[in-house]
This record gives C-alpha cells, sequence and structure tokens, in this order.
C-alpha cells in the first residue's frame, strides 16, 4: 500500500515536472477550424476523382507513395471518420454546407449496421451516425444506431465476456484488440436511447475483463490478447500485431487505452475505469522515450528511436482522451497540459500546408509499420481526433459540458 502511495506520488511529480517545463503556447482554435475548412474543401474536390468510377470507395483513407488520394470502402474499419471530420466542422462552425455534406457521407456507410463480420462497427458508425444523431436527433440516425449495436451485439461472447475482434487471421482464435474499447460508445449509446440494459452490460465486460488481461504491471496495454472461447478465463497467448513486439508497447494502443477508459468512466462512474485511465496516462507521460513535444514515436519501445516515426494520430487520440480525463481525475490540471502541449505540437509541426496533401489535415502518423503500410502518412481518424480534441479543448475554456 505504502510502495504504490509513493510511487503515485513519484510518478506525479515526475510528469508535473515534464509537462510544466514544455511551455506550452495557446493554440488559436478559430484559425485552425478556418484552416480545417479549406483543407476539408480540398478533400471534397479530390475525392470524386480518387474513385476511379468505383462507388463503393466511399470515404479517405490516407496517400499513396505517388502523394495520390486512396479511398476507403465502407466495410473497412475508417470509414466513419471523414463523415466525422465534416460532422465537427458543422458543430463547430454551424455552417449548413459541412451538415450536408456530413449527411451524404454518412449515408455511404447505411449498410455497415448490418455487417456483423467487424468489430469495427463503433468507429465506423458511432463517429459517423453518432456525432450525426448528438447534433440533428435525426430519428432515422438513432434507428441505424440501434440496428449497429445489435449487429455488434452477435459478437459478444458469453465465455470469454468480450467481443470478438478479428475473424480473418487464421493464427488467432478469439482475438480481443485494445483498439476494441472504442467500439464499446456505441453499446453505452445504445441503452441510452433503447433502455436495453444488455448492450451496457455487454460493454462493461468487455471494459472488466480488458482490465483483468489486457495490462502489464506497469499499465501499458499488450495489443491482442488471444481467448480460448470454449473455456471461462483461457488465455492462449498476449501478442502485438501493429507494434514493434509483443512485450512492446503500441504507441496507438496506449491512445485507445486512455481514451476507452476515460470514456467507460463517463458512462458509468465506476472509478477503476477512471484508475485505470490515469494509470495508463501516467505510463506514456513519464515514459522515457516520449518525446518533449508529446507526438510519440509510432512504440514505445521501437528499437531505433529517436530514429522512427512518429504517430500523430496516437498524440490526437491521446489529446482527446487527456481533455476528457482532465474534467475527471483530481490530476487533471496535469492532464490538461499534455493534451495542450500534444495539441500545440500536432497544430506547429505536424500540419499539412494548406491546399496540399490532398485535404488531409495533419501529416506523420503510422498506420501499421510492421507491415510498411502508412508510415509518415496522413490518416483520417488523425485529423477526426484532433478536431475533437481542439473541441474539447474549447469547451473546457468556455468552462461548458463536453457532451
Ligand atoms: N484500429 C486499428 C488501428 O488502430 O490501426
Amino acid at each position: 500500500m505504502a510502495i504504490s502511495k509513493y510511487y503515485s506520488l513519484f510518478l506525479m511529480l515526475l510528469f508535473s515536472s515534464l509537462i510544466l517545463s514544455a511551455n506550452a503556447q495557446n493554440v488559436d482554435i478559430k484559425t485552425v477550424f478556418a484552416d480545417a475548412e479549406k483543407q476539408t474543401e480540398v478533400m471534397l474536390r479530390e475525392i470524386p476523382t480518387a474513385k476511379h468510377g468505383k462507388a463503393e470507395l466511399v470515404s479517405p483513407r490516407s496517400l499513396d507513395a505517388n502523394g495520390q488520394l486512396v479511398l476507403t470502402p465502407s466495410f473497412r474499419w475508417t470509414s466513419g471518420f471523414f463523415p466525422g471530420v465534416l460532422w465537427y466542422l458543422y458543430k463547430y462552425t454551424g455552417n449548413k454546407k459541412w451538415a450536408e455534406q456530413a449527411t451524404i457521407y454518412t449515408a455511404n456507410l447505411q449498410r455497415e449496421k448490418y455487417n456483423g463480420g467487424t468489430h469495427d462497427m463503433g468507429f465506423k458508425m458511432y463517429c459517423s451516425y453518432g456525432n450525426g444523431y448528438l447534433l440533428t436527433k435525426d430519428s432515422a440516425y438513432k434507428n441505424t444506431l440501434l440496428q449497429a449495436a445489435k449487429t455488434l451485439a452477435t459478437r459478444f461472447n458469453y465465455t470469454v465476456g468480450t467481443f470478438r475482434s478479428w475473424d480473418t487471421m487464421p493464427k488467432f482464435s478469439f482475438p480481443v484488440i485494445i483498439d476494441n474499447m472504442l467500439n464499446l460508445e456505441l453499446m453505452f449509446e445504445a441503452t441510452k436511447l433503447s433502455g436495453d440494459s444488455t448492450y451496457y452490460k455487454m460493454a462493461v465486460s468487455h471494459a472488466n475483463t480488458t482490465i483483468k488481461n489486457h495490462f502489464r504491471k506497469d499499465f501499458s496495454s499488450y495489443h491482442v490478447v488471444d481467448y480460448d472461447s470454449t473455456k471461462p478465463n483461457s488465455i492462449i497467448k498476449k501478442v502485438t500485431h501493429q507494434g514493434y513486439a509483443d512485450e512492446s508497447a503500441w504507441a496507438r494502443g496506449q491512445a485507445w487505452a486512455i481514451y476507452g477508459f476515460t470514456m467507460c468512466y463517463r458512462e458509468t462512474k465506476d472509478p477503476k475505469y477512471l484508475k485505470q485511465a490515469e494509470n495508463v496516462a501516467g505510463y506514456i507521460l513519464n515514459n522515457p522515450t516520449m518525446p518533449e513535444d508529446l507526438v510519440p514515436y509510432w512504440d514505445f519501445n521501437a528499437p531505433n528511436i529517436p530514429n522512427e516515426p512518429r504517430d500523430a494520430s496516437a498524440a490526437a487520440c491521446m489529446a482527446s482522451g487527456l481533455y476528457e480525463l482532465s474534467t475527471y481525475s483530481r490530476n487533471g490540471k496535469i492532464y490538461k497540459k499534455a493534451a495542450d502541449k500534444m495539441i500545440e505540437s500536432l497544430t506547429n509541426n505536424y500540419r499539412s500546408p494548406i491546399g496540399e496533401s490532398r485535404g488531409f489535415i495533419l501529416l506523420h502518423s503510422t498506420g501499421a509499420k510492421p507491415n510498411n503500410s502508412e508510415v509518415d502518412a496522413p490518416l483520417p481518424y488523425a485529423d477526426y481526433y484532433y478536431l475533437e480534441a481542439l473541441l474539447r479543448a474549447k469547451m473546457i475554456k468556455e468552462g461548458k459540458k463536453l457532451f
């Protein structure tokens, strides 16, 4: 008990000094949103050409090696982020033209509400239809969200106590990835919209099982836990898929953990979720490989740091999660300062020049380094969480409720 008390104090002092020496400056949120609007106008002009006549390609995915825009079909996990960017531009500006575009790009995902072949339902449908519903209260959006949650519920396994992540990898039996935490927000929302507590209970069970099995003693998260779904409490292996090594801390995985457990605390008020988010935040903010600008390398244990790619998407998601965490935690000031520094760094040093990069907002993210896929690239989830973090910074500044 005493050791853990001193350890917490030590961590707090360490990351206070790290953050307080960061000399964060204010980001001019109005200008950044005006720039984001200009970039998104570029993106909207680029998309029709990048389709090359393929109607199934609906949302931006990244740029290829020649700098050409690559699009994704709706069934892939990143299809909801661009509709989400459009909803966030509408939320900030109130300009109807963004709501009109958001409506169009959201509608492209309609069929996904029946797609039970993936756990990424929350990423796809909550960023698009979820934001659309929160902003418009359109009952058709509500019905789509409820069907999406019903479909995702088919992936819940009562023996394991979690949703299953991937189906298509023969090397895994019943894989659960830390990313899956983000899909729980859809389930919490479904209970609020329907009054059916089944979704809430599934989300809580998934979060509890993840706390039990996904974390190391230092509170870093494994990427994948592979379960034997024929018996309770049976783990086959703990490994990575997108990180450097099985025992390493993949940066975006840590971001998913901070964001996911903070969101679970918001939805349940169970203090163990708050503690988990704080513990993972402590791990990243005290990590000796975290750079001074607080935009992490793609993996905290990547072998050639400092000569490794950064992951702006991880920083954007961490910043958004830390802003929310700052509103619940007694260490709130520290988390807010860290998020401010991340946003300042992303704004000053990771944004695309206006008019370039086919309209992406941020550069220098890493998708999947082990596959040499989307390394040092723009990614739509970086842009989405960056705008979300800015919106959260604005709400905190104005003393308004985030949700
Ligand atoms: N959810 C997949 C990723 O973070 O790359």
